[in-house]
């Protein structure tokens, strides 16, 4: 279960919202849990609106582990439902890992993994001595290749490091498929200009595609003809 849906309980109020919130997620989990042979897991915040107290929160911990729930993932932030839409709700509530960091300490049978503003291997790592996971969102996806060492780093599995070109190369087939099959190149580039940043010219290399790809003037030719010259270049 994740925390997309920032909206579904915007109706309710109070101490009958919690109430809802615990014993209707207990329910999903429940019935997950019954039905599944998977893990369970949950992704929750720390609090919603003035309902932010550790109390009730470690209290929804609690009533969600003893429903069956395997793993938690807690964004470090609470979710402001009253005048913040999702996008603002990923960056205007304050981080508070220390609270995250309570949870933990309360409950050390249980398994918690940090989320929420982590931006590399390093500070992953370090968070790795007080929670059981980390969960990276926006970094990884805007900055892929800042993660290439991440298996080595913690798994300590040896990967040879595949550079952009040697990605984007090894995407085509992919690209020609959902071309052929009538999608557009926007739906996937958007995601691989990602791979291209912090070597020269990388926004010249972004703009060139993007604009090509939004006019739907993006071919395969054009695609292989910027990725060789990235190869060329060294990345
Ligand atoms: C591309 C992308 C896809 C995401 N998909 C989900 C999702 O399916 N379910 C979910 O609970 N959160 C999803 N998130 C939110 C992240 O898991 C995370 O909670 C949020 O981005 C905050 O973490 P961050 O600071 O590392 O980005 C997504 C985020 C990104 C950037």
């Amino acid at each position: 279960m994740g925390c997309r849906s920032l909206c579904t309980f915007k109706k309710t109020t109070g101490t009958a919202k919690a109430r809802i919130r615990e014993t209707g997620t207990a329910k999903c989990i429940e019935s997950l849990k019954n039905n599944c042979t998977l893990p369970v897991t949950i992704k929750h915040r720390i609090g919603v609106d003035n309902d932010d107290s550790f109390v009730n929160l470690n209290n929804f911990v609690r009533i969600i582990a003893n429903a069956g729930a395997d793993r938690f993932t807690v964004h470090a932030r609470k979710a402001i439902l009253k005048g913040l839409n999702p996008k603002q709700n990923r960056t205007i509530p304050p981080l508070n890992y220390d609270v995250v960091k309570k949870l933990k300490k309360s409950n050390p049978e249980l398994l918690i993994e940090i989320n929420g503003g982590l931006t590399n291997i390093d500070e992953s790592l370090k968070a790795l001595n007080d929670f059981d996971g980390v969960m990276i969102g926006r970094s990884i996806y805007k900055h892929p290749l800042r993660w290439s060492e991440i298996d080595q780093k913690i798994y300590r599995i040896n990967k040879k490091h595949k550079s952009a070109s040697k990605i984007i190369y090894s995407l085509i087939p992919y690209i020609e498929g959902h071309l052929s099959n009538g999608g557009k190149s926007w739906d996937i580039c958007k995601h691989l200009i990602n791979l291209v940043e912090g070597i020269p010219k990388a926004k010249i290399w972004r703009n060139q595609i993007s604009n090509k790809s939004i006019k739907k003037e993006l071919n395969i030719e054009y695609l292989l003809k910027l990725t060789t010259a990235l190869e060329e270049m060294g990345y």
